[in-house]
């Protein structure tokens, strides 16, 4: 009932498009008292909503002008399966352990977590992600590829791909793609997915796929380390992107992918991966658990794998690592060391 409340709180706030609701509208509209409605927008505040209060003229909704709310993402979704049922939170840890609880309870194939912020976001290796309330999509898509762990890495492929000519389509700029997981925009990074799976030794059978991207954060929002390689849709196009028609153009592209991918179908996912991907062509350093590998990179295997040609002409297939492109710096690697408490200092 509360979160419902607050809900349709923010629900009515957003359709009034910055301007002001009164207090008692707010409480003639659903039936309950002015301090009931006072308490829902203390809690919406509290959880990140910057909703501004004025005498006489009573509430307005100032951040984000997009709240990820599940009606009017619905909307926008153009989808058979995939985001059909969408749980949206205010705030979580990280969406992937709100989708693997979710898993835990029996949620099936399709259903995708949003918050508009996350206190632990994660990255891969153990990279913190930072996830500022209200800038960014922080989501996290339930799956049942039922494919040997082995071909997972193409779901991530797919996804980062998917991503980007949701972006193309919607905010008219072009990311480029990074095997194995980001997008980069203006030679800096605005995406990056994360899969984490469970299963049999032979067949996966959830995979949670998550994506954060930075949508319409500025510089000033990022961490001061992430300030140099970070960017956003708005820091490069200077307009402002509603979320909730990126993340529908995003679950539309992924659903089609996805559908050819479980019948075997590749082609078109790996044709726009290869036209995207930045560090085809160059020469590349990758960071493996056990050793570099130094080398030109020449293709992108069927399997997901990068094929890298040393300088010997040996062609190795890489299946896991950080690729570093000649000459680019390398992304920080934020280990967890920022408490909570600092993570909110920063906006994250
Ligand atoms: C990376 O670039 O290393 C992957 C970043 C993935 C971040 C997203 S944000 C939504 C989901 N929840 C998380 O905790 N991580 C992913």
């Amino acid at each position: 009932m509360q979160k419902a409340a607050g809900e349709k709180i923010l629900e009515l706030l957003a359709a009034q498009a910055g301007a002001y609701v009164s207090g008692q509208a707010l409480a003639q509209r659903f039936k309950v008292s002015r301090t009931f409605i006072w308490k829902q927008l203390a809690k919406l505040r509290d959880a990140g909503y910057k909703i501004s209060s004025a005498r006489k003229k009573g509430y307005c909704l100032l951040r984000p002008v997009d709240p990820l709310l599940p009606r009017l993402i619905t909307e926008h979704l153009r989808t058979r399966k995939l985001g059909r049922k969408i749980v949206c939170y205010p705030l979580v840890t990280s969406t992937m352990d709100v989708a693997a609880e979710l898993i835990a309870k029996g949620e099936r194939e399709g259903t995708v977590v949003a918050a508009e912020s996350q206190l632990r976001g994660r990255g891969r290796q153990g990279r913190e992600w930072s996830s500022a309330h209200g800038m960014g999509l922080w989501l996290s898509v339930i799956l049942e590829p039922r494919v040997s762990p082995l071909l997972a890495s193409r779901l991530t492929l797919t996804a980062a791909s998917a991503m980007a000519e949701a972006v193309e389509a919607v905010c008219d700029v072009s990311p480029q793609v990074k095997w194995p997981n980001d997008l980069y925009l203006d030679g800096r990074k605005l995406a990056g997915v994360l899969t984490e799976m469970s299963g049999e030794m032979d067949i996966v059978r959830h995979l949670v796929l998550g994506m954060g991207i930075n949508v319409n954060s500025k510089a000033a929002e990022f961490p001061s380390t992430l300030r140099n390689q970070a960017t956003s849709i708005y820091m490069v196009t200077g307009r402002h992107t509603d979320r909730r028609v990126l993340l529908a153009a995003f679950l539309r592209y992924f659903e089609r992918y996805y559908s050819r991918l479980k019948k075997g179908d590749l082609q078109g996912m790996l044709a726009g991966w290869r036209q995207r991907e930045m560090t085809l062509g160059r020469k590349v350093v990758v960071k493996r658990p056990r050793q570099e590998l130094k080398g030109v990179a020449v293709n992108l295997g069927e399997d997901g794998a990068l094929i890298v040609r040393r300088r010997d002409g040996v062609e190795e297939r890489v299946y896991c690592g950080d690729v570093i492109i000649d000459g680019e710096r390398q992304t920080p690697n934020v280990k967890r060391r920022m408490s909570n408490v600092e993570s909110r200092k920063h906006g994250r």
